[in-house]
């Protein structure tokens, strides 16, 4: 009798996907609320034929060199900067993730927190839970008007284009940055989704814009691409959303940006490190909405997202690609070889 294909699943999924992954492989679960320390997932790793990872897991090269029988990885996610996607496709494994299930909610996420940041929910409050709302007045908590206000959009991919939809809604003026170099018509600039909104390059962009939302993966190019001097170039009193990766932005120079009051505030799903840490100076800020990296956490979406990640690996061990794959390059081994792979010792 053929002996199953062995995939660690790094972290409990949605059960009906994992029951659906049980049907075609053995499946090593780790059940901690906390991700497997980095020796625990190279070692798993190595007796695995897949590995169903998050956004919480570091998968390196060394990982990936020491995983002989590796044939596939699935994140959990769309974002896939923790994975080393060039190691990954020199040992011809497939990277699988789930884009497009996550878009709108993520999207509803960055505009929670730009509304949030924009007229000060989180810090009301906080105000009234402290015991300080004393009565109402007309200078008490004023924030900043989103309608009719300009959204600057960098990155017009999926989730930015999802952020400006909603802009829309607000008669916001929506501005937008694609890669340089980009030519001005791909088939990611679709005008009928977004009528009216303008591309521009970055600079334009933060000098125009009164909010400005960033929707770029996290790649060597797009590290820090707002840092000291950005955030100077910014609008006196706009507010910044960040629901990319922490390491988009300098941190640091956001803090102090935020501080001295320059930029008017901000929203973060994300930061770098994460968690943040406890006693980050960054914590003290009134003007600073916060959220612990839910962009995608809604029950339904976390579900589908779990399928996606279920069938991409399926699919590898069917002898095809990941339906949703980061790395098409990789070339991928056959089915057979997972099979007698997963027999040997
Ligand atoms: P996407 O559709 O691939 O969009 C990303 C866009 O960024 C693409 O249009 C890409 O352009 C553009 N881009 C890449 N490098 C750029 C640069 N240097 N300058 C300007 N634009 C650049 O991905 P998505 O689904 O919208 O997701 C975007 C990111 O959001 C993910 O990678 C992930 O990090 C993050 N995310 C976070 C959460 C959360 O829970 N907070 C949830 C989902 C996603 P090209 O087409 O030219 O590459
Ligand atoms: C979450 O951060 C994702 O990339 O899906």
């Amino acid at each position: 009798m053929k002996s199953k294909p062995r995939i660690f699943v790094t972290r409990a999924i949605a059960d009906e996907a994992l029951s659906r992954l049980a049907a075609h492989a053995r499946i090593d679960l780790w059940h901690g609320e906390m991700p497997p320390p980095y020796a625990e997932l190279v070692k798993r790793a190595r007796d695995a034929d897949g590995v169903l990872s998050m956004v919480t897991d570091r998968i390196d090269a060394a990982l990936i060199a020491s995983a002989r029988r590796l044939r596939v990885i699935s994140n959990h996610a769309v974002g896939v900067d923790n994975i080393d996607l060039a190691a990954a496709t020199r040992a011809q494994i497939p990277v699988g993730h789930t884009p497009g299930v996550l878009t709108e909610t993520t999207a509803d996420l960055a505009f929670a927190l730009m509304m949030a940041a924009a007229r000060r929910v989180a810090e009301g409050d906080r105000h009234v839970r402290a015991g300080k709302w004393r009565t109402w007045g007309p200078k008490v908590m004023l924030g900043r008007d989103v309608f009719g206000a300009t959204l600057g959009i960098i990155g017009w991919g999926q989730i930015g284009r999802a952020m400006a939809r909603r802009a829309a809604g607000f008669n916001m003026r929506v501005l937008y940055t694609m890669r340089p170099g980009r030519p001005a018509k791909t088939h990611r600039q679709k005008p009928e989704n977004v009528p009216g909104a303008i591309r521009m390059s970055l600079e334009r962009l933060l000098a125009r814009s009164d909010f400005v939302s960033l929707h770029v993966p996290l790649t060597p190019e797009t590290k820090h691409v707002l840092g000291a001097k950005e955030f100077a170039a910014m609008k006196a009193g706009a507010v910044l959303v960040n629901t990319a990766r922490g390491g988009v932005i300098d941190q640091r120079a956001l803090y102090h940006s935020l501080r001295r009051g320059h930029l008017g505030g901000a929203g973060l799903d994300v930061t770098d490190p994460e968690p943040i840490a406890r006693d980050d100076p960054m914590l003290k800020l009134s003007n600073l909405v916060i959220t612990p990296h839910i962009g995608s956490a809604s029950y339904a979406t976390r579900g589908k997202m779990a399928q996606i990640a279920v069938e991409n690996i399926i699919a590898v061990l069917h002898g095809r690609m990941p339906h949703f794959c980061a790395n098409p390059e990789a070339k991928m081994c056959s089915r057979r070889a997972i099979l007698r792979d997963a027999r040997s010792p």
